[in-house]
């Protein structure tokens, strides 16, 4: 069988690090054409002086200066500005794009390859679709008419990068697959186990950038590990209740893989939502979301402040409003000007089941 050509579609700071890993495995397994090519939403940039597009600085160099700063890709590495052409001959495509940019993405790009395979490392994108929850993977599904597979888990991209040890959970339905997308990701610093529960994973890693927000603002108030603790420990309570009222068959077992209490706990310590979020609060109200994320992040984009947004009308839809005093919490403090510290006068009692 001829080896199979892998895509990445996104070059921000999870697409280049999560690269590295990639461009490791199409080396080592056979199976994959060694040569790994990403699609890189192009821009000028100035780099020493110098303006030029960030693809042709990043195939002379293998540096993405802006979006991953400091760190060498393979020289197999190949970014390709031309999303049809990037994805075209694609036998396994990687996305890895703020959600926000997926619709005008796909609209962009022409046919796939007949038999390829998706995997979804996007975190968010949620919407209600005819009263049921729709998610990031079912409008890829939808458009491009191919299977899905979801990796999600506790990876923060810069730490990757720095082939720091971490895990991640793939969810993939098809046997199949699952022993390719494994190969492609799993190695000795990055460690993937696979599950059948695709929703459950997907929806994991979108509703911990919810909670992450909650954990900035505690530490925006200056509150301890204890408070931070709470929040996690009722975060996780909430993400379940959510999953299984839109997911009955969600599994416990997902929320205790890398995808579940291991991306909350990193990305409520260590990420982007959080660290804008304790900004938010201490500019007491002086600056908005964008402002933050632009003088913060560099270009990066925050997930979490959308996917406040989206779930809020399915939360009210639903009814689960009381459900879910912290993710309300969350929202009327982002976007209804509550003060902040209501993220600690939340009622006693929560929900027992989920
Ligand atoms: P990023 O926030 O670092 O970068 C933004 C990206 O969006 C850049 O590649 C930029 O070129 C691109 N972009 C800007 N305008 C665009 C447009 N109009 N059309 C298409 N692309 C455009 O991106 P990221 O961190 O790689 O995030 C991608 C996904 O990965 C998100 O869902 C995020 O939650 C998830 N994720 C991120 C991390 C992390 O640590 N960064 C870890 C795990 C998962
Ligand atoms: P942030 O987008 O908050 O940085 O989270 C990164 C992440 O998803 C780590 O797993």
């Amino acid at each position: 069988m001829a080896p199979k050509r892998v895509t990445v579609v996104g070059s921000g700071n999870w697409g280049m690090a999560i690269a590295t890993i990639i461009a490791t495995n199409t080396e080592r397994h056979p199976e994959f054409e060694k040569d790994l090519t990403v699609w890189m939403f192009d821009e000028e940039i100035e780099h020493k002086g110098v303006k030029r597009k960030l693809s042709v600085h990043f195939n002379e160099t293998k540096e993405n200066v802006k979006y991953l700063p400091g760190v060498t890709l393979p020289r197999h590495v190949i970014a390709e500005p031309d999303i049809k052409k990037a994805v075209g001959n694609a036998d396994i495509l990687i996305w890895v794009l703020p959600h926000q940019f997926v619709p005008k993405t796909i609209e962009n790009m022409g046919p796939v390859k007949e038999g390829a395979v998706s995997v979804s490392l996007i975190k968010g994108g949620l919407e209600l679709e005819g009263g049921k929850l729709g998610l990031c993977s079912d409008l890829l599904r939808k458009l491009l008419k191919h299977e899905v597979a979801v990796l999600m888990g506790a990876n923060v991209a810069n730490e990757v990068a720095a082939g720091q040890f971490c895990e991640a959970t793939l969810g993939c339905k098809s046997a199949e697959h699952q022993g390719t997308l494994c190969k492609l990701f799993d190695c000795l610093s990055f460690r993937v186990n696979a599950v059948d529960d695709i929703p459950g994973v997907e929806l994991c890693g979108a509703l911990k950038n919810v909670v992450a927000l909650g954990a900035g603002f505690c530490d925006g108030l200056d509150y301890g590990g204890n408070t931070k603790a709470a929040l996690i420990r009722i975060g996780l309570q909430e993400m379940k209740i959510f999953i299984r009222h839109f997911y009955p068959d969600a599994k416990d077992s997902t929320f205790l893989e890398s995808c579940g209490v291991a991306d909350l706990i990193t990305t409520c310590f260590g990420g982007r939502n959080r660290k804008c979020a304790e900004a938010f609060v201490r500019s007491r109200g002086s600056k908005s979301w964008d402002q933050i994320e632009k003088d913060l992040l560099g270009g990066q984009k925050l997930q979490g402040t959308l996917t406040a947004q989206e779930i809020w009308p399915v939360m009210k839809a639903h009814g689960l409003c009381q459900k879910l005093p912290l993710f309300t919490t969350i929202y009327e403090i982002a976007f209804n000007g509550k003060a902040p510290w209501g993220i600690v006068k939340l009622p006693q009692g929560m929900p027992a089941s989920a």
